[in-house]
């Protein structure tokens, strides 16, 4: 067999498999039906399913949260649902999991570059009050979009998922768009302009008119800001 032939099936063999389990699928589905996330679907990069927890309720009602231990406001996730459904699409515990809390690890590129290498990503979503604080013993990670809270952790795994998404290799079309994006060697990306040249009383910046791809470089990089990641 010859390597080609090899790594052909290798990148078959890793394709990824993301599934979410949450009370609200049709949000994750409508979401993930446009643009880059639906061409990684139908180009057979990833597999993305979002579950409906209800389908792992206790009764006949699909009910999956329950009032606190100690009064207070809300409802919160049962830990035998939860497990349910984390055995269900998870059976050996080989896929990383995660669970959405604002008070998670912050998520970052970093952490999507990480991700996007899995074979295999459980993301559970909550709603209302949170998680019994149980839940904890069977995931791998909370995880926090960012410092505020939702209504939900449907928009969260939104974001992480498409962020994961448009890096697993062969999902963008031109490869070259995310070597020089912000967070690539902790610098933002350079300046773009198109036509027309000049609008309002702003020009496109001469040296890319000017056909010189190596001072096109230089100008670019001059242009990029270092960050750092938060
Ligand atoms: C209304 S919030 C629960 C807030 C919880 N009582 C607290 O104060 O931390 C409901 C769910 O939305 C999701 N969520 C809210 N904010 C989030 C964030 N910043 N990042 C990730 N998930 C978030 C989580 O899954 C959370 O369980």
């Amino acid at each position: 067999m010859s390597s080609y032939q090899e790594e052909v099936i290798s990148v078959k063999l890793v394709k990824m498999r993301i599934d979410i389990l949450t009370l609200f699928p049709e949000m994750i589905e409508n979401a993930l039906s446009f643009s880059i996330p639906s061409r990684a679907q139908k180009a057979d990069k990833v597999e993305i399913k979002a579950h409906n927890l209800r389908q792992w309720g206790i009764d006949s009602h699909g009910n999956v949260d329950d009032s606190p231990y100690g009064g207070g406001p809300g409802m919160i996730l049962r830990v035998d649902v939860a497990n349910k459904a984390l055995e269900a699409v998870d059976p050996d515990h080989k896929a990383f999991r995660i669970m959405l809390s604002p008070d998670g690890d912050q998520f970052n590129q970093s952490q999507a570059k990480e991700l996007s290498e899995k074979e295999h990503i459980v993301i559970l979503c909550g709603r209302y009050e949170g998680f019994d604080a149980r839940i904890d013993k069977y995931i791998d990670q909370k995880v926090s979009i960012g410092n505020y809270v939702l209504s939900g952790g449907e928009l969260a795994a939104l974001v992480i998922t498409d962020a994961v998404v448009r890096l697993i290799p062969g999902v963008l079309g031109n490869e070259e768009s995310l070597t020089h994006e912000t967070f690539e060697n902790d610098v933002t990306d350079f300046p773009q302009y198109t036509r027309p040249d000049t609008f309002d009383d702003q020009t496109v910046p001469e040296v890319l008119k000017s056909g010189h791809h190596a001072e096109i470089q230089k100008w670019r990089q001059s242009q990029q800001k270092p960050l750092n990641q938060g």
